[in-house]
């Protein structure tokens, strides 16, 4: 970075931006960290009251390891479990691919490892309130559900009718964002994506008796175990592509459980998370075999979720107000990228508004986080969606090694310090002439 140009800003002597966070997800906290370790002052809003948490895993690849050490997260409190192969079985219970190409940490200096939700939330919620670190701690606002932004005055209003106004408002509020519609100026649809997933965890401890299941927690190496059906010609009513990934989380004690396939419901005509029984999992992987039933038979508490994504928004931003996460760019779960983009978003944010920012420079400093992280991200949603519906192309994230590279090898925080230091520099330029 151009120390004269940074200097120049830095003799301004601005004060703390005040910054509006609309949603406490991952991504929100997030972004919490990374501005508050800016110096600057964020408050939370969230619709939840947190009493009910989502158990589930999550995949978390080197690069979103990357951006939680840079957020400053203590891995151990993620109770990570590292993922050192991917074995992959047929239905009928053949042997299928495995692949030992998990050179992650000395590839990219960072492993690939699984940890669970909760974990996950309880560390950035930490990170973020804690009146340890630098700047001062976030306030997180439970019980709020925004209900409408005002562009113009640069506020928000919650549903008690009270009003909130900042320098900088951020929508961290998922794939079904109240904010995106104020952003783009019209209200955009989620188209439904036919893919969806049953969703559920096991104590490990449960699968004890059932020396058949062995594979998935005792077999070393550990990683992701993937069991997939073979891909028919279409036929009418029947599923195509199904694929149960399953994975140890929270130091081997729980064992995260994702099924996916093609949702051959009329996806707008029914809940985007629906309740269902065992039987209903039986049924529908009746055609695999005995071994993996032991585990569909210890399943209870199971979800279907609808997985969509966000298509090309036309603008992230607009004034003081930006999207972030899954209300800008929400993908499949294909790539186990979807978390990792929203940090990746928070981490750039965090660089291209550092200490000292004036307000007025919020506008052109947003400008900046939309064209470095929407061909990222939009790639990474597009290819979530290709890698999961055309069979030519699936697994190409861990097989291709130009893919991996681009995905996994990428560092946010140096190509947002080089885009700051260019912006700073031509900041510099006008403020001389
Ligand atoms: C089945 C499944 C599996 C996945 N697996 C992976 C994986 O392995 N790896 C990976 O990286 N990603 C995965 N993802 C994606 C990942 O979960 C998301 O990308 C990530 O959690 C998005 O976080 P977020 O904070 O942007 O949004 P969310 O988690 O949706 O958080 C939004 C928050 O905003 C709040 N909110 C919403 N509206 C309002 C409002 N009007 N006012 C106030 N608050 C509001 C909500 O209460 C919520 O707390 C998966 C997703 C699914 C569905
Ligand atoms: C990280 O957390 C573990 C407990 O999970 C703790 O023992 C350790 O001291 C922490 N490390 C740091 C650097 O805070
Ligand atoms: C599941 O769907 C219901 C109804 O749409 C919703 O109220 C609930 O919050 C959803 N659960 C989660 C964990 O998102």
């Amino acid at each position: 970075m151009s120390t004269s140009a940074a200097q120049v800003v830095e003799t301004q002597e601005s004060p703390p931006l005040s910054v509006i966070v609309v949603g406490a997800g991952l991504v929100g906290l997030a972004a919490a960290i990374a501005l508050r370790r800016q110096g600057h002052h964020v408050d939370i809003y969230d619709a939840s009251s947190f009493k009910v948490e989502l158990g589930a895993g999550l995949a978390i690849p080197p690069n979103t390891v990357r951006c939680l050490l840079d957020l400053g997260c203590n891995i151990s409190n993620l109770n990570p479990v590292e993922n050192l192969c991917f074995t992959s079985m047929a239905y009928d219970g053949s042997t299928g691919m495995k692949s030992d190409d998990t050179d992650y940490q000395a590839r990219y200096g960072m492993p690939w490892f699984m940890a669970h939700r909760v974990d996950l939330h309880n560390e950035l919620r930490r990170l973020a309130l804690e009146n340890e670190g630098d700047g001062q701690p976030a306030r997180l606002h439970l019980n709020c559900r925004v209900i409408s932004c005002d562009l113009e005055a640069c506020s928000i209003t919650l549903d008690t009718g009270a009003v909130r106004a900042a320098d900088l408002i951020i929508g961290a509020d998922g794939i079904r964002s109240t904010i995106r519609s104020y952003v783009l100026g019209e209200t955009i649809a989620i188209p439904p994506s036919h893919t969806a997933g049953f969703r559920w965890v096991t104590d490990a401890a449960a699968l004890e008796p059932y020396p058949e299941l062995d594979w998935i927690v005792k077999t070393v190496p550990m990683g992701a175990r993937l069991i997939s059906a073979p891909v028919l010609p279409k036929q009418p009513g029947a599923v195509d592509h199904r694929t149960i990934i399953i994975y140890a989380c929270r130091g081997g004690t729980i064992v995260n459980v994702l099924a996916v396939h093609e949702d051959i419901r009329d996806q707008d005509s029914v809940a985007w998370n629906v309740s269902v029984t065992q039987k209903d999992l039986l049924d529908f992987f009746s055609d695999y075999h005995p071994k993996f039933k032991s585990l569909l038979q210890l399943a209870d508490n199971i979800h279907i979720w609808q997985m969509r994504i966000v298509p090309p928004l036309k603008t992230w931003v607009n004034k003081h107000v930006c999207l972030m996460g899954d209300a800008a760019h929400a993908s499949l779960p294909t790539l186990g990228q979807g978390f990792g983009m929203g940090l990746e978003d928070a981490v750039a944010l965090g660089v291209l508004l550092p200490k000292m920012t004036p307000a007025s420079k919020i506008p052109s400093r947003l400008l900046a986080y939309e064209r470095l992280r929407k061909p990222r991200a939009e790639f990474i949603a597009a290819e979530s969606f290709e890698q999961q519906h055309i069979p030519a192309k699936r697994g190409l994230y861990l097989r291709s090694i130009e893919m991996r590279d681009q995905v996994m090898g990428y560092n946010v925080r140096q190509d947002a310090e080089r885009v700051l230091g260019e912006l700073l520099k031509g900041e510099w330029v006008s403020s001389t002439t």
